[in-house]
């Protein structure tokens, strides 16, 4: 069997995250520029394909999978994927997850679980109805939050990943996670990062979350936690609630030494760092070269996994990467 995948700072892969697709039903501002223009349909992995490259990444020690996008859920074929990489939990897969913004979450929640997937990432920027359709353009919040209550409904753990952004959602985010304790759901508090144009500077919106913790902590009896879930959150205990807040805080609190993640997009690129262009094309290898050339393709993308992002945020300064967040899933 192939060795398992170590970059050369020492930092072991074993999170794969794969975009399904670009698309996505809502524009959300700090996300997307209003007028978007997504991949040909005939450019993206087929199923088939998606399925040979996570299991490769299964053999070769990643623990955990997490679907994205863009929106996975409006994939039409997204739960069948599910259902297949479902059948390698307990067989070198510890999690199955998605991060969806939920809209259609009530369809899928039922076919999720039984996937088993057993806990999800839900984006949920505002709970008002009004502040919620302005930061997505297009969203009904109503939609969504039936999708969480589906997804608690049907066993689903639910953590809620929230972009602080000023001026826009700052004064809820206290609410929100006072909901998130009555709910018995996680908060994670996410800074934008400076990825595709968008049509707004992201300087007017960026909030440290050095700034929002400090203000949270007034409020809120929170203790350090040191669990992980993977991901590059931080956790701190809320009270003596179950919920955990999670910090995910890129620019103000670099968390890159510790990354462990690699990213397929749709098109079957390999993107072993969300701020850098370098990228390997598995789905060319794979065409030309099967299972073998494959190999060979991820362990060039982990040979030239950068050590860390250069995000910053600046005021004029053009996007440290120029491809949105939706290609590239998160
Ligand atoms: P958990 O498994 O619950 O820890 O999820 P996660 O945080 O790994 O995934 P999620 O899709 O919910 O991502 C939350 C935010 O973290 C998104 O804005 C991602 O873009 C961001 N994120 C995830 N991994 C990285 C990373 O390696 N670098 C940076 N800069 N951001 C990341
Ligand atoms: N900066 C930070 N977070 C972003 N997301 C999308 N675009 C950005 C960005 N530029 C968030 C979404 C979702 C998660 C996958 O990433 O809100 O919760
Ligand atoms: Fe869609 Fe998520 Fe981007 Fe919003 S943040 S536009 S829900 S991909």
């Amino acid at each position: 069997s192939q060795p398992a995948l170590i970059d050369r700072h020492g930092r072991t892969i074993s999170y794969l995250r794969v975009s399904v697709t670009d698309r996505c039903d809502l524009r959300c501002r700090y996300c997307m520029a209003e007028q978007m223009t997504f991949l040909p349909k005939s450019a993206l992995l087929g199923l088939e394909e998606i399925a040979i490259v996570a299991e490769r990444f299964i053999a070769r020690g990643v623990t955990k999978i997490r679907l994205s996008g863009g929106e996975p859920l409006v994939r039409r074929d997204v739960i069948d994927l599910a259902r297949r990489l479902g059948r390698h939990i307990g067989h070198g897969l510890d999690e199955l997850t998605m991060t969806t913004n939920g809209t259609r979450l009530a369809d899928h929640a039922g076919a999720l679980h039984d996937a088993g997937v057993r806990r999800i990432n839900v984006s949920l920027d505002s709970r008002d109805p009004d502040r919620f359709r302005y930061i997505t353009r297009h969203g009904d919040v109503a939609r969504v939050l039936d999708g969480i209550a589906a997804a608690k409904t049907v066993g689903l753990a639910v953590k809620i990943n929230m972009v602080a952004l000023r001026g826009l959602n700052a004064q809820e985010i206290a609410p929100m996670l006072a909901w998130c304790v009555e709910q018995g759901h996680d908060l994670s508090l996410i800074e934008t990062m400076p990825l595709g144009a968008i049509d707004e500077d992201r300087t007017d919106r960026f909030l440290p979350l050095t700034d929002v913790f400090a203000e949270l902590s007034e409020t809120f009896d929170l203790t350090r936690d040191t669990h992980s879930s993977g991901g590059p959150a931080r956790y701190w205990l809320v009270g003596a609630s179950r919920t955990r807040l999670g910090l995910i805080s890129p620019l103000t609190a670099n968390f890159c030494d510790g990354c462990n993640r690699v990213r397929l997009t749709t098109e079957g690129h390999l993107y072993s760092c969300l701020g850098h262009d370098d990228r390997v094309d598995l789905k060319a290898a794979l065409r030309s070269g099967g299972v073998a050339g494959l190999d060979a393709a991820i362990d060039e993308a982990i040979a030239i996994k950068p050590a860390r992002h250069n995000f910053r945020i600046a005021a004029g300064a053009a996007p440290a990467v120029a491809r949105h967040m939706s290609v590239t899933g998160g």
